[in-house]
């Protein structure tokens, strides 16, 4: 298949066990004589387009020339590793850095990513992803970042630009030391690391870190045990979901689970069944439908009105990249679900008022919404699971966002399988 394109003269795929556990599919190109030497990545769009996404290689690498055996065949023990830029007779492809010079951000960045990844080398553009890095690598390295360059980045830094280019880029652009530092170990503005190991985070969790440490015998008032302001069952019928049922979702249920965000009629004014500081109301709701997934909506993605109670078309047809979720958690919930829902804010409808600090009461809002929709998802027999962080670059295109709106939070939701248990154990990230 890739030997068919135009600019390859041969090619061969091997899967690689190095580091021994990783195993990954790479596929090797050599030019054809005389063509410039194809783009990796346009080689993997050509292989796209014809193989099913199981069957592309993680990684291509184009040589110079294949390592041959004694008798002419392609050496496949001497093949260069994944992310690794040396050609087939072991000389790096690229320039190194003249003597003397300090490699630059992307090059220690791309350093300690080979070093986390166990590769003997790694391109600065190389996407660690596809080099199968996994979330705790991920992890590793952004801690390791944080050593050397007292910069701890969060999610959407490693989540959106999975590169060392990409991420020295976010390093340069945050809070805290220049990616260009000298080595700060520990350095006074780096954030606690994230902990790694799995038993240590759930013992961290386990112990409740979020509750108040109050003594048995604190004095405090008693409250009656029978008094509840809430309908039990249905405030316990709340619940994040992760597994949906298959098959279409009724476009009244979708309807329904919205209304609660209609805006009602008084006649002091508009009235909704959420708050919003000083009534601005700078939240919008984004639907997005996946194909055949919401009977009698077409896939695409709306704008939902609050006021005429109807979904406006931002883009007919058009789907929410997968590439929008973090490929460990939330991208498997994502690709079972029938639609998304996307709040966003219009940072220009608050800043007048209030500054830098209206993008906290817009998140104030949005966690508003959300309760009112996880609380009616299960009246109209629909589940939802909140997306904390979604990579808003892949959607401003398909949501039609403009510059001044932001992502605040979002859901993905779905029919709730006729067995609805109760959802897998998932936690919500590795980060
Ligand atoms: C702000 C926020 C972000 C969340 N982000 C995610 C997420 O990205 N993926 C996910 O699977 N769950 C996410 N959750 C769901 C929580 O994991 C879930 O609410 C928690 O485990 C309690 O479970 P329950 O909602 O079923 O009571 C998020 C919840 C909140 C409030």
């Amino acid at each position: 298949m890739l030997a068919r394109h135009p600019a390859v003269q041969g090619a061969v795929a091997a899967v690689r066990d190095d580091p021994p556990g990783r195993r990954t599919l790479v596929a090797y190109a050599v030019p054809a004589p005389g063509a410039a030497p194809p783009d990796a990545a346009a080689l993997k769009d050509h292989m796209r387009a014809a193989l099913p996404d199981y069957m592309v290689p993680a990684h291509v690498a184009v040589l110079d020339a294949f390592p041959l055996t004694a008798n002419g065949k392609v050496d496949r023990a001497r093949l260069p590793p994944p992310g690794s830029t040396a050609a087939a007779d072991g000389a790096p492809r690229s320039a190194p850095a003249a003597r003397g010079d300090a490699p630059g951000p992307a090059a220690r960045i791309a350093a300690l990513a080979a070093e986390v990844l166990g590769l003997p080398s790694v391109e600065p553009a190389a996407n660690l992803f596809e080099l199968g890095a996994s979330s705790v690598d991920m992890v590793r390295l952004a801690n390791r970042i944080a050593e050397a360059f007292g910069v701890q980045l969060g999610i959407e830094a490693i989540y959106g630009t999975p590169t060392p280019a990409g991420l020295a880029a976010a390093c340069a652009g945050a809070d805290g030391p220049a990616a260009d530092a000298p080595h700060r170990p520990g350095g006074a503005s780096a954030r606690p690391a994230p902990l790694l190991d799995p038993a240590e985070r759930e013992a961290f969790k386990a112990a409740r870190p979020g509750r108040r440490a109050v003594a048995p015998d604190a004095p405090a008032v008693p409250l009656d045990p029978a008094a509840a302001a809430v309908d039990e069952g249905r405030a316990m019928a709340r619940a994040t979901h992760r597994t949906f049922a298959p098959g279409p979702v009724p476009a009244a249920a979708l309807a329904g689970l919205l209304a609660t965000l209609r805006e009602r009629s008084l006649p002091t004014g508009p009235k909704y069944l959420y708050p919003s500081a000083n009534g601005l109301y700078p939240v919008e709701v984004c639907v997005a439908c996946a194909p055949g997934r919401v009977a009698g909506v077409a896939a695409g993605t709306y704008h939902y009105d609050p006021a005429g109670h109807r979904l406006v078309v931002l883009s007919a047809g058009a789907e929410v990249p997968a590439e929008a979720h973090d490929p460990f958690v939330n991208r498997p919930v994502f690709e079972r679900s029938a639609f998304s829902l996307f709040l966003v804010a219009r940072t220009s409808a608050l800043e007048p008022l209030y500054g830098r600090e209206g993008f906290r009461l817009a998140a104030l809002e949005a966690g508003h919404i959300g309760q009112l929709l996880m609380t009616a998802a299960p009246q109209v027999s629909l589940g939802l699971c909140p997306i904390g962080y979604a990579e808003v670059r892949t959607l401003r295109p398909v949501l039609a966002l403009e510059e001044d709106h932001e992502l605040l939070y979002g859901f993905v939701g779905g029919g709730l399988p006729d067995d609805a248990g109760p959802p897998p154990d998932t936690e919500e990230g590795e980060i």
